[in-house]
């Protein structure tokens, strides 16, 4: 297991064990974590699972795939750290991964 934190548009920290070769996207569904709804169930296809990736941790992530950027483009407050949380695969080496929810979801 690992340790992932989805920090809320108010600063609160949410600490979830995520298993390892799930998606980010599944760890939040799996906890509770409202704020990803996941309509498409991770196909790549509704960015309603949009998360903001603590700069610490950006370039730790595998690159931003062309659907995954492509979707992010009809993501109302998309910034350079947006990321899809289904289009990320949950690793050891991702312990302590920060992410940042999305006010525009809420
Ligand atoms: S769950 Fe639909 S794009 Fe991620």
């Amino acid at each position: 297991m690992v340790r992932v934190i989805f920090v809320e548009p108010d600063g609160t920290e949410r600490n979830v064990e995520a298993e390892v070769g799930h998606s980010l996207m599944e760890a939040a569904l799996r906890h509770g974590i409202d704020a990803i709804r996941a309509d498409c169930g991770g196909g790549c296809s509704c960015a309603t699972c949009h998360v903001h990736v603590d700069p610490a941790w950006r370039n730790r992530l595998p690159s931003l795939g062309e659907t995954e950027d492509l979707m992010l483009e009809f993501v109302e407050g998309r910034d350079e750290h947006s990321r899809l949380s289904c289009q990320i695969d949950v690793s050891a080496e991702l312990d302590g991964l920060t992410v940042k929810l999305s006010e525009e979801q809420r």
